[in-house]
């Protein structure tokens, strides 16, 4: 395949950052989009030039770190899919495509395609942990826990904290991401002692970080990788109301509340 590539380029946080042009001629169809870009920076290093930085670690759909914005959209043009897991097949030989960071204030660039989102990671920190006694493991299943709140927080923890959901929305809110991760601890019985301090905590440091607020587009959904429902979204508002008007919760065997 023949491609012309748009791809953005910026030294540091600092720099104003442009567009740059490549036209790789040798791309297999088979090949996924960042070994696409493997071949494009090989390019660029045999002939001395700087390689286009990007994130990836797993590439195979599970860290995260790959996001990056193809064609206006976060993680490119195939629902549920991450940007590691496209594949070249997904384009046309001779097409154009525009390759962006993710854009939102709260995720400063760091180089060309690499963005910092620790701001997930101090969002995680202040709330997404239980409180356990220590010493020998427990006997399995000694906590029954309901299945229905075994599927859904399942659900709720596929999130991979990738920020596609920040990316996408118009507010660059972090409200699908949050929601998230305060839902997969709070629909545990193990997750209730803390249940109404994570949420406000967690919410708390999102507003601190910067993210737009939730105005209901639901393109966070459209774009999330792992089809994170906006049904948590709604979850997480009732139990932020709910810690805000009561203290926290006893722990109980029976999970959410
Ligand atoms: S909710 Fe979806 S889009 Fe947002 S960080 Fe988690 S996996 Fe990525
Ligand atoms: S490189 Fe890990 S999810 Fe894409």
């Amino acid at each position: 395949m023949k491609l012309t590539l748009h791809v953005w380029r910026q030294k540091n946080a600092r720099d104003p950052g442009a567009f740059v042009t490549y036209t790789p001629t040798d791309i297999s169809p088979d090949m996924s989009f960042l070994e696409m870009l493997d071949v494009v920076n090989e390019g660029l290093i045999g002939r001395g030039q700087e390689p286009i930085a990007f994130d990836h670690d797993c590439r195979e759909g599970i860290c995260g770190t790959c996001g990056m914005v193809i064609n206006g959209a976060a993680h490119g043009p195939r629902r549920a899919t991450t940007a590691c897991q496209l594949h070249m097949r997904s384009f046309k030989d001779g097409d154009t495509i525009t390759i962006e960071p993710w854009r939102a204030a709260a995720f400063p660039v760091i180089k060309d395609l690499v963005v910092d989102r620790s701001a997930f990671d101090r969002i995680i920190a202040v709330g997404g942990f239980i409180s356990v006694p220590t010493g020998s493991a427990p006997d399995g299943n000694a906590i029954p826990v309901p299945k229905p709140a075994a599927d859904q927080a399942m659900d709720a923890a596929a999130c991979i904290g990738c920020g596609a959901c920040v990316a996408a929305c118009p507010n660059a809110s972090a409200m699908l991401f949050t929601a998230a991760k305060v839902s997969h601890l709070g629909l545990l019985p193990q997750g209730q002692p803390e249940r109404h301090e994570r949420v406000r905590r967690m919410v708390a440091q999102m507003d601190a970080e910067g993210f737009g607020t939730c105005t209901n587009h639901f393109e966070c959904e459209a774009v999330c990788p792992k089809s994170i429902s906006v049904e948590f979204i709604a979850r997480l508002n009732r139990d932020y109301i709910k810690a805000s008007l009561v203290g926290e919760p006893k722990a109980t065997a029976g999970g959410e509340g």
